[in-house]
């Protein structure tokens, strides 16, 4: 276990390498694993060693750095033309969280517009991985401070319910959802996390329990079914939960498991907010009928651990994330402040 006043940062830059927390083995083992070449990334990505959506976008910038310094040309043309296929392979990793699209675009627009040799794009490369990296942040600093202003006002302590993992190992190193969880156990406004375990992969009851252990929040884990019952029984004040895609009208992709949750807060009338950046936001997608769904390997639902537990002759369905309809949120906390679902068009054009 790392030492609680520990930051946890899951992916660093590290001399000539990136550090990743290796997150399929928390809560058990810290361990680190050293990248040092894109398609080391592209699979650190897609088996989930670094997940989230923001640290997703951290990661696969690194890797398109990691990429554009193993091209073996100084031919500016040529170079762009690698980069592309770099490009490729790592939006290719993982299909639903847009901030992978959106860091690798940013990667290339940057590549394009830097005029020099091919030297001179690879540093600027470098240097807006690492802008991403740090900008995210801030940005989740700032996703924590507006997230204040939203909830309930109550002269009790609240008791917030979470699903899936937002924090510090989904981001650069503070979280969304989880951010907004931070700042009101530092501003003495929260009494207790309520984290949903996350079916298949247990984020919540691996990774958010862990978080929560290392800043010293109280947290509960629950299992996904029982979230309907603690809303019944009045123990939860608001929901609080990431995301991986919102469309334009505000529809929502997040960790499966989330529709659910946000129709079964609807009917308890519990207030339901999705905190994410900008950077999440898919203005090109008019609503969440259009979001690529994920679906991952059916052992996560036949296996856990390594113990099979269905019996054979069995089909599988796993869909990685759903999507939550805009009607059901309550609103959205980004980096530029809180909106309705609807709204979500004012705020973009600030960005
Ligand atoms: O499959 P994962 O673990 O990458 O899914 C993560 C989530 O669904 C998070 O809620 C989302 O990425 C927001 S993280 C700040």
């Amino acid at each position: 276990m790392i030492s609680s006043t520990t930051q946890i940062y899951p992916v660093r830059w590290h001399q000539d390498k990136v550090l990743l927390i290796d997150q399929t083995r928390l809560p058990g083992e810290y361990e680190v694993v050293e990248i040092h070449r894109c398609d080391d990334m592209a699979q650190a990505i897609r088996t989930m060693i670094v997940r989230g959506a923001p640290a997703i976008g951290v990661a696969a910038a690194y890797g398109m750095y990691l990429g554009a310094k193993e091209i073996q040309t100084s031919d500016r043309d040529v170079f762009l033309k690698q980069l592309e296929a770099i490009a490729t392979q790592l939006r290719q990793t993982r299909p639903t969280a847009v901030n992978l699209f959106w860091a690798i675009s940013r990667m290339l627009k940057t590549a394009y517009e830097t005029l020099g040799t091919v030297e001179e794009i690879q540093a600027c490369l470098f240097n807006t991985a690492q802008n991403i990296q740090s900008e995210d942040l801030q940005t989740c600093k700032a996703i924590g401070d507006n997230g204040l202003s939203v909830l309930p006002n109550s002269p009790d302590k609240l008791t917030i319910l979470t699903h899936c993992n937002t924090g510090s190992l989904a981001t650069a190193g503070y979280g969304t959802a989880l951010g907004v969880i931070r700042s009101a156990w530092s501003a003495g406004r929260l009494a207790r996390v309520y984290a949903d375990e996350t079916r298949p992969r247990l984020q919540g009851a691996k990774l958010t329990a862990w978080e929560c252990v290392q800043e010293g929040i109280p947290v509960t884990v629950i299992a996904d079914s029982m979230a309907a019952h603690c809303m019944k029984q009045n123990a939860i004040d608001a929901v609080i939960v990431g995301a991986d895609r919102i469309a334009a009208n505000g529809d929502t992709a997040n960790k499966i498991g989330t529709y659910s949750l946000a129709v079964v807060a609807k009917m308890h009338d519990v207030p339901f907010y999705v905190a994410a950046p900008l950077s999440t936001i898919d203005m090109d997608l008019p609503n969440g009928n259009l979001i690529p769904i994920e679906e991952r390997h059916p052992s996560e639902i036949y296996q856990v651990g390594e113990t099979v537990i269905c019996p054979t002759g069995v089909e599988f369905y796993n869909p990685a994330f759903d999507v939550t309809p805009a009607h059901l949120i309550t609103g959205i906390i980004t980096e530029k402040g809180a909106v309705k679902p609807n709204e979500l068009s004012s705020i973009f054009a600030l960005y």
